[in-house]
Order: structure tokens, then C-alpha cells, then sequence
């Protein structure tokens, strides 16, 4: 059956295709999927179960439960000082994955170029490209922690560039960056005239100073997407609840196209994400503390066994250098699933740029990350060997 030459063009994700190697292994410790180990706090399925006996089994109006978006509202308002309109600002989306992919096809017209810091999540290039845009890479490297600086946006912008995505703190690297660093680069995104694309959904877990959404910054709320969900601060990968917050000309045409895609997210999710925010952050932070105790240990072994690692600010991956080994990123990865049996994702997973990384996501409890580091650190002495 001929397929659209597009869908041709795009490469299958690079994750998935290492993990089809991983299925059918047996007793395999993985540190390869981007999900928290945590199952969703108790109250929040509580929720969901109520919301099922009591019946609520319907669509919701195409913006999503008047009452989760009020919630988002006050959420935002309260800790980052954000104002948005739950009326006509907040659009509920099937995850964050649903909300970029809105965000894009309702700014792109055929040929605009979208500026994407790589090494970059997966989905960023191949879904540009299915709106008709071209992706335009800005190179990181960990020189600079993987950050990109407000020089390398002004040399990529021509009049064809209509918006750039920033991922805070990334996936993959981990990188943040500081509200000075921000104010920075929202300067450029001025002078440019670009909408930014904020995806903030690791917001929640930045671990060596405070988050500042993009939107906060002056003069950015009125040209900013900002995306968040539920996945990663709240556990709830599965339930597919995220959200977009924007100006009401942009939440409106994505509003627009949702309504023929999606309709909405599943109301016994939003029902659920309503608990998550009224139940307030203590789960949050109970997790993200967890998470940075993981990043200390993660981070210093890999430095001990060779591996140099920057320290990564957020999220809860680390990115270390492989580049000593001499071996390419798939190669060390597959062999080291063969002889050890711990599976990670090799950098270029994330783009060209990953060559010569791994992904390492340390959202698995400690007992594992100690089992998965000596393998590698046998792994790494066996290849100094030959
Ligand atoms: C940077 C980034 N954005 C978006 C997503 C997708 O999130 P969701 O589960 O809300 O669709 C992920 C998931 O790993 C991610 O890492």
C-alpha cells in the first residue's frame, strides 16, 4: 500500500527500536524507559475509581473539565505567579505528547523552520516535519552543559523561522537553565519575533534552584506555549493528561484541531488530575527528593567508573560520555545488554548529536541503579582489556 512519502521519511524512534533487542530477554535491569518507577500516588486512583462507580463515563467539552482547567489556573497562579484564563487559555490534552503535537500543526505553514536544541526528545524533529516544517538543529554540547545561548538562536533565524521549542530541564541531558539564562534568550525570541514552544513538563523536578516557566519572563507570555502535564511530576504516565497554556488565538486553533482529533482526554483521567492538584505537592516532592538522592549516586559512579558525566539540573536522566570507549553508541549499548544485561538508550536515539552518549533514566529504585552500575563498570574494565 503506498503510505505518504513523509511518513517514509521519518525514522522509527530510535528508542523503540533498541527496545524491541530488550523485549524477550529475560531478567533484564532496564534504565531505559523515561517513566517514573512510582506508582500514582493512592488518592489519585482512589479518585479515578469513584469517578467510574459514580458513573462519569462520558466526553467532556472538547477543552477539557471546566474544573481541571480551574484548577491549572490556580495551580500556575499560585506557584509561579502565571495567569491564564481557564476559560479561553487552557486547552486539556491526551499528554503533553498530544499538546506539542497541536501546538505545531496549528502554527506551521509548509516550509517555516523550527529552531530544536539537539540532543532533543524524540518526538520534536519527526513531528515538525509531519506539519510540513523543517527542523532546524542547534548543536549542545556538554561544554556548556548542553544549554543553548541566545548567539547560536540569532545565527540559525531567517524569515522562514517561526518558532523554537526549548525542553526544560531535557530529555535527554537533563540541562536547565537559570531565570538570568532564560530572560537571556527570550530577549532573541523578541527581536526574532518567534513563538517559543516551552515543553516544561520535568518543571517540577529541577533539582539545584527554582524552575521560572518561560511565560513569566517579560514580554514572553504573549508569544509562549506552555506545555506540562501529569506524567512525570504526579506518576501518571498511563492516564495521558496534559495540558497547553497559551494566548487565546493559539489555545483556539488548537482547540480547534483537538476537537476533530481527540475529542478529549478520558474524563476518569481528569478527574484524577483534579485530586493531583488539589492534593497539593507532597507526593511531588516526596519523589523529587528520591530522584536527586538517584542523581548523586548515579552521577558520581559513572564518573568513578570513567564514564564523565555533567551533573545534570533536572529531569531524571543522565547523559554520560562514552566517547572514551571508542565505541559508537549502539554498539556499546547492544553489547552491553548481551553481557550484562542492563539496557540503556543510546544517544543517538535523540539525534545525530547523541553519538557518543548514553541515556541513562535513573527513575528506578536504588536496589537496581547499584546492580546496573557494577554491570556497567565490569562491562567498561572488560573492554580496557582487550
Ligand atoms: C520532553 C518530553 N516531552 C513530552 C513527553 C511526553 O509526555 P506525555 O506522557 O505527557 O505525553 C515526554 C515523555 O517522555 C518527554 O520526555
Amino acid at each position: 500500500m503506498k503510505t505518504a512519502k513523509i511518513v517514509g521519511q521519518i525514522p522509527p524512534s530510535g528508542i523503540r527500536v533498541f527496545f524491541d533487542l530488550v523485549l524477550g530477554m529475560k531478567d533484564v535491569i532496564s534504565l531505559g524507559v523515561g517513566e517514573p518507577d512510582f506508582v500514582t500516588p493512592w488518592n489519585i486512583r482512589e479518585r479515578a475509581i469513584y469517578a467510574v462507580e459514580e458513573g462519569y463515563t462520558s466526553y467532556t467539552s472538547n477543552k477539557g473539565l471546566v474544573e481541571l482547567r480551574r484548577e491549572i489556573s490556580k495551580f500556575l497562579k499560585n506557584k509561579h505567579g502565571l495567569d491564564y484564563d481557564p476559560e479561553e487559555e487552557i486547552l486539556i490534552t491526551v499528554g503533553v505528547s498530544e499538546a506539542f503535537d497541536l501546538s505545531l500543526r496549528a502554527i506551521i505553514d509548509r516550509g517555516d523552520r523550527i529552531l530544536i536544541p539537539e540532543p532533543a526528545y524524540v518526538s520534536y524533529r519527526p513531528i515538525t516535519m509531519l506539519c510540513g516544517g523543517t527542523p532546524v538543529s542547534i548543536n549542545t554540547s556538554p561544554g556548556s552543559n548542553f544549554k543553548i545561548t541566545p548567539k547560536d538562536i540569532s545565527r540559525l533565524c531567517d524569515k522562514k523561522t517561526k518558532a523554537m521549542i526549548l525542553n526544560y530541564p531535557n530529555n535527554p541531558t537533563g540541562a536547565s537553565y537559570s531565570k538570568k539564562e532564560l530572560k537571556a534568550i527570550s530577549e532573541v525570541i523578541l527581536k526574532r519575533d518567534l513563538i517559543m514552544i516551552s515543553d516544561e513538563i520535568y518543571g517540577d523536578l529541577t533539582y539545584d534552584f527554582e524552575h521560572t516557566p518561560f511565560a513569566t519572563l517579560p514580554k514572553m507570555k504573549e508569544r509562549t506555549i506552555y506545555l506540562n502535564g501529569f506524567s512525570k511530576s504526579y506518576a501518571m504516565t498511563g492516564w495521558r493528561v496534559g495540558y497547553a497554556c497559551g494566548p487565546k488565538s493559539l489555545i483556539g486553533a488548537m482547540t480547534k484541531i483537538h476537537q476533530y482529533t481527540m475529542l478529549c482526554a478520558s474524563i476518569i483521567s481528569q478527574m484524577a488530575a483534579v485530586e493531583a492538584l488539589k492534593s497539593g505537592e507532597r507526593s511531588v516532592q516526596e519523589m523529587k527528593r528520591e530522584y536527586r538522592r538517584r542523581r548523586e549516586f548515579v552521577i558520581s559512579r559513572l564518573n568513578e567508573i570513567g564514564l564523565s558525566c555533567h551533573r545534570p539540573e533536572g529531569a531524571f536522566y543522565a547523559f554520560p560520555s562514552i566517547k572514551e570507549t571508542r565505541l559508537s553508541s549502539l554498539e556499546f549499548s547492544r553489547r552491553l545488554l548481551e553481557k550484562e544485561k542492563v539496557a540503556v538508550v543510546p544517544g543517538t536515539a535523540f539525534g545525530s548529536l547523541g553519538e557518543g552518549y548514553l541515556r541513562l533514566s535513573y527513575a528506578s529504585n536504588m536496589d537496581k541503579l547499584k546492580e546496573a552500575l557494577l554491570g556497567i563498570e565490569r562491562f567498561v574494565k572488560s573492554l580496557s582489556q582487550i
